[in-house]
């Protein structure tokens, strides 16, 4: 068995381990560059994966047959939607969005178990998710649950890899999607003031944008709230149940949470891989790979490589920023960025305020989520609110 194979395997091993993370440390310290039949060529050191994000002409994004906006898409064509999506997550767009999310926020922990133990991701931060979702976007409170019903069916269909139901699930949201644009259309000049209804008025190429498009660009917007934002969520309440001196620090100087979310998620990456193909034969780092081939960009191996960060493990609120790949790098960097940290500080900062302490549970351990998943698929965490001094107990 030569090394490849048994790191090969190792890569096979790594998604279903308990431990994710740190299987994939073990193997960037072996063999940086790891070639298998599920993961084609898999890249893990930081240096490596931002040399493919900031070469899109050899490395394309063009990896399905389905249409995506503009996940999938190159250049010159991935240009015109970026400009075009751009602007939804503007500052102006952010800073009127705030006071809705902070109140959403808010009711939710005024609304959470207190003192008692519960499953955080579906009793929490998939909530938190669906709800900040549909008020930026303008959708009705009647879609929370089958949208939460969605995204469990998309992740258990993308974890067995079972393409008939993946597109039976794609078709559905397309059902979801293709109602709010028709009830948009009735409603003609009356149509809600709405993110939704100004994305319906976008032109491309001095056409109007099909709803194609539409329906692709919600889509994506939606796995990258749904999905993203509430395995963030476990992340970092994870992070600060273990690190309670860090909670503490946080609780009293809000001001620090910005840089100290983006740090918990390049220690513990909420995103593990993205896909690129080869447009023309290239070498990477030494290995030889020929057009058409695949490759797996890890993050969730990238943001921790020690020739970069170090000790990857040591929390520092001091980090260069633009070292952190937690939202990409290059023309496909995250465009949703703004929105999610704005998402992340408000939750988090009512979470801080609203409990005394919070604390991993004690009847059932965390189980962390597997490949291509990041994060927890379950997380026992007890939010504590004293309501007396403490002195007497
Ligand atoms: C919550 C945490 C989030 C993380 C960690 C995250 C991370 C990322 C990363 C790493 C990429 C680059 C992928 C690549 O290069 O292949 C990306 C792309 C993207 N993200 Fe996010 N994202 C998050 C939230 C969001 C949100 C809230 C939205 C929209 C509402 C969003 C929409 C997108 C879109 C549309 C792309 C594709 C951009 C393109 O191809 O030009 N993401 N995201």
């Amino acid at each position: 068995m030569n090394d490849t194979t048994t790191l090969s395997n190792a890569v096979q091993q790594a998604s279903v381990s308990k431990d994710p993370i740190t299987a994939y440390d073990q193997i960037r310290q072996r063999c940086p560059v790891v070639h298998d039949e599920r993961l084609h060529w898999t890249l893990f050191k930081h240096e490596d994966v931002v040399n493919v994000l900031n070469d899109p002409q050899t490395f394309s994004n063009a990896v399905s047959r389905h249409v995506s906006v503009p996940n999938g898409m190159d250049q010159p064509e991935h240009t015109i939607y970026r400009a075009l999506i751009e602007p939804f997550f503007n500052e102006s767009r952010m800073a009127a969005f705030e006071p809705v999310c902070q109140e959403i926020a808010a009711e939710l922990v005024r609304q959470s178990h207190q003192n008692q133990e519960f499953e955080f991701i579906s009793g929490f931060a998939q909530i938190y998710a669906v709800r900040a979702q549909c008020a930026f976007l303008g959708w009705p409170e009647s879609l929370h649950e089958p949208l939460n019903q969605w995204v469990r069916k998309n992740h258990q269909a993308t974890l067995a890899q079972d393409r008939q139901a993946l597109s039976e699930i794609a078709v559905e949201f397309d059902g979801y999607i293709r109602t709010l644009l028709e009830e948009r259309r009735k409603a003609g000049t009356h149509a809600p003031d709405d993110l939704t209804t100004a994305l319906m008025l976008e032109t491309v190429n001095g056409q109007p944008i099909s709803d194609e498009a539409i329906v692709s660009i919600l889509r994506n917007w939606t796995v990258g709230e749904l999905g993203s934002i509430a395995a963030c969520l476990g992340i970092l309440v994870n992070y600060l149940a273990k690190n309670l001196k860090l909670q503490h620090q946080l609780r009293y100087k809000p001001k620090l949470l910005p840089a100290a979310i983006d740090e918990i998620l390049r220690i513990h990456p909420p995103l593990i891989a993205s896909r690129r193909v080869t447009t023309q034969a290239v070498t990477v780092a030494g290995h030889h790979i020929e057009a058409g081939e695949r490759l797996t960009l890890l993050w969730a191996s990238a943001n921790r490589d020690e020739a970069v960060f170090g000790k990857p493990d040591e929390f520092r609120n001091d980090r260069d920023p633009s070292q952190n790949l937690l939202y990409g790098a290059g023309i496909h960097a995250c465009p949703g960025a703004p929105l999610a940290r704005l998402e992340l500080r408000l939750i988090m900062q009512e979470l801080l305020k609203g409990t005394s302490r919070f604390a991993l549970g004690e009847n059932a351990a965390p189980v962390h989520a597997m490949y291509p998943a990041g994060g927890f698929d379950s997380l026992p965490i007890k939010l504590v609110m004293e309501t007396c001094c403490g002195a007497c107990s």
